[in-house]
């Protein structure tokens, strides 16, 4: 056979290489073997959202396979999650409207909901850390994470709020206050309170680098804030089109006594990730948020790709990125695939 393929595909066609990349890829044992990153249990923080009542388990119509729990339903899935080898849950209230108002008041309450969930989780599953969200955002009646006045967030006053509210969660037994509210100087007074109070040993995750993103609007839907939220959070959380302004941020919280610092949302923001991971090799987490979550799922409940594979490919890209862990709503799903090999 004489065709123009047989004829480019001749022995003569070999070329003179020395490195062959795919050598290391010919096979499963062999790509196992230069693995450079490993996904495990260990890096996944799953958030979560709480609502009232008992024995409730709401679906979120823009998140599909996430659900609002009311506390004791929540045990259960913290209890499961905990046993595949999720070290930790970051917890988000879905706060009744009536105890909404334009102070977040309820967020001082210590009999709020996020209260009620960590004393209810230390006692049920000792085993896993609680991260608590410092803003004000599921408490006030016009949705921002902060003080309103006029038109404008006000930030020295909102931080008082902000530290008020970190020390209730610690004082619920909250293991990580987790400020995500983007106020100037929120982590000092955060870590001068705690300390004032006997805490010492809380840490603080701080959303250091916070993006004003389209990609947080299914957790509006969840937390119950996306129809009632005034304006957008652009005074305060950041632009997208900025990375050295990221660096900043961190070296500000990193110096104020953040232990850990996050970047959000994830997956569109991994640049960054790299960038804070290599100028300050702390502690660096990343949040793949709800709309990277809803567009996985939609695109794989239309058979558009394969949701399982997407869920462990980007989970795995945060690793690669350098990403201590990743907060995701895969959390307990991708725990269970890791079990299961
Ligand atoms: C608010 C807060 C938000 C998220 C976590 N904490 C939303 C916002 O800033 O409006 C988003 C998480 C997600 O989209 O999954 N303090």
């Amino acid at each position: 056979m004489d065709s123009p393929v047989s004829k480019l595909t001749a022995a003569s066609a070999r070329l003179a290489l020395t490195a062959r990349p795919r050598r290391n890829r010919k096979s499963d044992w062999a790509r196992r073997l230069v693995r450079e990153t490993r996904l495990s249990a260990d890096d996944l923080i799953w958030p979560l959202f709480l609502l009232d009542g008992a024995g409730r388990c709401e679906p979120i119509t823009s998140m599909p396979g996430v659900y609002r729990y009311s506390i004791d339903t929540a045990l259960e899935a913290i209890e499961e999650a905990a046993s595949l080898g999720v070290p930790a849950v970051a917890l988000f209230p879905n706060t009744d409207p009536a105890l909404r108002d334009p102070h977040g008041s309820a967020a001082l309450d210590p009999e709020n909901l996020v209260c009620l969930a960590c004393g209810a989780i230390k006692k049920a599953v000792p085993g896993i850390g609680i991260i608590t969200d410092v803003a004000l955002d599921p408490y006030t009646s016009h949705g921002h994470d902060g003080l309103l006045v006029g038109d404008e967030i006000v930030n020295d006053e909102t931080v008082a709020v902000l530290t008020a509210q970190a020390v209730n969660q610690a004082r619920a037994g909250a293991d990580v206050i987790a400020p995500s509210d983007m106020m100037d100087g929120r982590i000092g007074a955060i870590r001068a309170a705690l300390d004032a109070e006997g805490f010492e040993n809380v840490q603080i995750m701080s959303y250091a680098a916070k993006y004003a993103s389209a990609f947080y609007g299914p957790f509006r839907d969840a937390i119950g804030t996306n129809k009632t939220l005034r304006g957008d959070k652009r005074t305060y959380q950041m632009d997208p089109a900025n990375s050295d302004e990221a660096l900043r941020e961190v070296a500000l919280d990193l110096e104020q006594g953040a232990d850990m610092v996050m970047v959000k949302p994830g997956m569109p923001y991994l640049d960054i990730v790299r960038r804070v991971v290599d100028a300050f090799h702390a502690p660096t987490f990343a949040y793949q948020v709800s709309g990277e979550y809803a567009m996985i799922e939609a695109a794989a409940a239309n058979g558009w790709l394969d949701g399982e594979r997407a869920m462990m490919e980007s989970l795995t890209a945060f690793k690669r990125a350098g990403a201590a862990g990743v907060l995701t709503y895969y959390a307990p799903r991708a725990a269970a695939l890791l079990r299961r090999g």
